[in-house]
């Protein structure tokens, strides 16, 4: 309550327009010297400092310095004293906007108490290729999704008065020589897939930084690209603040200053003490003015996007001093991200309603259960995750934070199944022959089994960035085989950034994917696995074998990067991405976009939408039919009418998750904006709603269960809608 009450405080008095920071930064930078405007610009030279990214202070005017910091799962480096959160992934998959939000605003109390300007994230690049590595630093394969996710993230992160760096414009969707390839994106799906989620951003949550991304886009790098950053990003979306490099992505002055980069990070040309006094930018900004090959207006305008962007965070005064080790590890976050790791549980599977597991209340006479495999077991903590030893709670890479301490599987289930009176027997490796025996005295045996990925610039067992293949990691299918063989209630836990291969999906009663759940990793699957909260995750992504995607990510020999040799990656799948390419080529999958079961069941009913002038008004009954309470998410895809061609069969536009006692049923809104009512009309060049024709609106629980139908003219309603 205090907590909410001094968010509501912060955003008030922080709350400013575009119109009134820029009145505020005009009037600021009106004296700022060429010196002090490239100082602004160029990043310290040096990543030894305190921050990853540092803008150095400028003294005659008291203005501090800013402060850049990774990541998306929380603060970065600050040595256990920041909460580790969970992935993106997973926040994801709570599909909660609720929670989305408190995870910005909680994590933006941490950023802004230590004194960071910027906190790098979130990343809303989407999931087109499964064994992309860093997949769990974002919220999956839809577009529409992906943005409402980004938009709650910033929107609680600004209002905490940080920073959001919504990242990495545009198209960096794999590892595997990211700084020397070229994104070749078709105009159609640049703009409704991969632009998407940051013009909500802009639209939706006023972003107030972006990050630009390391590859090419068409063969021109994302840093020199004009087109996109001047032309589509400052232009056509009418985005106000600065673009920051991702590090070391710069490689000249005159086209990526030219082109509309903002800030050059770090600021060096290497890492090490090599780069003192050496820039592509800082003085050579001057130069290039002197000898016209930028006008002096760009300078100014890029000096003037990043103050405006302070003012308009309410960073420009009273802005706490840098101290990355200040404690904000508190119950509060702790209990908020054991919350949303256990709302972001999929349940996949649970034949014979084997789960929840309680001896009291339960035919099924638990009384010893088994848990197997180093994925219950401690973690090691390497740097940067760089390593899977023990339970997964992040994937690696410059998205991750530095633990306090990782709760694990085996501690927490013991200590819970105590108050059930319940046993357990363990075998803390992936020896199959010791799982098997551990699991053949047992009444249900638990495998925990992962697979990692992370950034490039860790190879991690033989994984640089992208996984090389879907397989769980450690023989995890023979140690799931082996305990199945002995044990007929066998339940398998899954830690992965995302699908994997699951040759044994019929031979065990029960699948949980539980993606990378953070450091309260063990407390939330023990909450689901006893049913002290029932499982309401759905999957932010299709799940499939490989070879069913349209798309995959390449392993070339490394090249180097900012090159001219570059991989080339033809998203020649266009729109078709995810479940709208299953659709079109009428492949099952293993498990739909959205799909995710609970320990009770839900009803859909009385489907009605409206078009008003604001956008689609659709009301639906949601029932909960079992005897206890869920949550359940209803989800909205539309077919677009007829006269938009060569177009998905259906796209998902809305959902709205919603708790409901036992028995009880509730008419649930689900408001879909014009906006998501749009296509790219590369001839108009611009997003268009249609105004005639017919959409079909379906509704149900995932993209394969869409029970409801029903049409609505595109078109104005004159009726008017019964309000709720
Ligand atoms: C990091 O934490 C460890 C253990 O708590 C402590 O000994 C060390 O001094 C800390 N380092 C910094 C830079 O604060
Ligand atoms: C990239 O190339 C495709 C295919 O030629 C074209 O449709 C698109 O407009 C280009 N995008 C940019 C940003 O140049
Ligand atoms: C960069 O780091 C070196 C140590 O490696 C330090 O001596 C130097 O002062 C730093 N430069 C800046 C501009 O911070
Ligand atoms: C479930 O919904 C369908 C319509 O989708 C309806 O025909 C049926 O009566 C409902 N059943 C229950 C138990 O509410
Ligand atoms: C979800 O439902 C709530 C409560 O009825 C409503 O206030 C909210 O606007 C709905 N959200 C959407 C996106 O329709």
């Amino acid at each position: 309550m205090k907590f909410i009450l001094a968010l509501i405080f912060l955003s008030k008095t922080l709350a400013m327009t575009w119109e009134e920071a820029d009145l505020k930064a005009r009037e600021w930078c009106a004296d700022l010297t060429n010196e002090e405007k490239i100082s602004l610009v160029t990043g310290r030279e040096n990543m030894t400092g305190v921050c990853v990214g540092s803008i150095d202070p400028i003294e005659r005017k008291d203005f501090a310095g800013l402060c850049m910091q990774d990541g998306p799962a929380g603060v970065r480096f600050a040595n256990g004293t920041a909460t580790s959160w969970q992935a993106s992934i997973n926040t994801a998959a709570t599909f909660d906007r609720d929670l989305l939000y408190k995870v910005g605003a909680a994590q933006g109390k941490e950023f802004r108490d230590r004194g960071i300007n910027y906190a790098l994230g979130p990343s809303v690049n989407i999931l087109r290729a499964p064994a992309s590595g860093r997949i769990w630093e974002a919220y999956g394969e839809d577009p529409f999704f992906v943005g409402e996710c980004g938009v709650q993230i910033i929107k609680g992160m600004q209002d905490s008065g940080t920073i959001a760096t919504v990242k990495h414009f545009v198209g960096n969707d794999q590892e595997n020589n990211r700084g020397a390839s070229s994104s070749n994106i078709p105009e159609q799906a640049l703009w409704e897939v991969y632009i998407d989620p940051f013009y909500r951003a802009v639209k939706d949550a006023e972003v107030h930084a972006v990050m630009s991304s390391y590859n090419a886009i068409n063969g021109t790098y994302s840093v020199q690209n004009k087109k996109l950053l001047t032309d589509y990003l400052k232009g056509k979306i009418g985005y106000q603040g600065p673009v920051m490099s991702d590090w070391w992505s710069i490689y000249d002055v005159e086209k990526s200053f030219g082109a509309g980069m903002d800030i050059n990070m770090p600021g060096g040309k290497a890492w090490g003490p090599d780069y003192i006094g050496n820039s592509y930018w800082g003085e050579h900004i001057q130069e290039c003015i002197d000898k016209g090959i930028f006008p002096q207006e760009r300078l100014d305008d890029a000096a003037l996007r990043i103050i405006r962007s302070l003012f308009k965070a309410g960073q420009m005064e009273n802005f706490p001093k840098v101290n990355l080790y200040i404690d904000t590890l508190t119950e509060e976050n702790k209990a908020l991200n054991r919350k949303v790791g256990a709302d972001s549980n999929v349940l996949l599977k649970n034949d014979d309603s084997i789960l929840p597991i309680s001896k009291e209340n339960n035919k099924k006479k638990i009384k010893k259960i088994a848990i197997i495999g180093k994925d219950a077991m401690p973690s090691k903590l390497c740097n940067d995750m760089g390593c899977a030893d023990g339970t997964l709670p992040l994937g690696w890479g410059s998205g991750t934070t530095d633990f306090k301490y990782v709760i694990d599987p085996l501690s927490a289930i013991t200590e819970r199944a105590k108050k059930e009176g319940i046993k357990v027997v363990s075998s803390g490796n992936d020896n199959i022959i010791s799982g098997a025996l551990t699991a053949i005295k047992a009444d249900l045996a638990i495998v925990f089994v992962q697979a990692s990925s992370g950034e490039e610039y860790i190879t991690v067992e033989g994984n640089k960035g992208d996984r090389q293949n879907l397989d769980l990691w450690h023989h995890g299918n023979d140690l799931v085989k082996a305990v199945a063989a002995v044990n007929k209630n066998t339940i398998v836990v899954i830690h992965a950034p995302g699908p994997v291969n699951l040759p044994f999906k019929n031979k065990v009663k029960g699948i949980i994917f539980a993606g990378m759940p953070g450091q309260e990793t063990g407390n939330s699957i023990a909450d689901v696995l006893f049913g002290d909260v029932n499982p309401s995750g759905h999957l932010p992504f299709t799940w499939a074998p490989r070879e069913d995607y349209p798309t995959d990510v390449k392993y070339d020999e490394t090249l180097p990067g900012g090159g001219e040799q570059k991989t080339q990656y033809d998203y020649d799948e266009g729109l078709f991405i995810g479940y709208r390419w299953f659709d079109k080529k009428n492949i099952e999958p293993t498990y739909p976009f959205g799909y995710g079961l609970s320990y009770t069941t839900f009803n859909y009913s009385g489907l009605d939408a409206i078009m008003e002038e604001d956008g689609l008004h659709v009301t639906l009954t949601v029932t909960n039919t079992g005897d206890i309470a869920g949550a359940a998410v209803p989800m909205i895809f539309l077919s677009f009418p007829e006269f938009v061609k060569d177009y998905p069969i259906r796209l998902f536009k809305g959902f709205n998750k919603t708790i409901l006692e036992a028995g009880e049923a509730k008419e649930i809104e689900i408001f879909i904006d014009n906006h998501a009512l749009s296509y790219y009309d590369v001839e108009v060049k611009d997003y268009v709603k249609p105004k005639e024709g017919e959409y079909v609106v379906y509704a149900g629980s995932n993209a394969r269960d869409l029970p409801l139908k029903t049409t609505v003219s595109a078109a104005i309603s004159k009726k008017r809608r019964n309000h709720l």
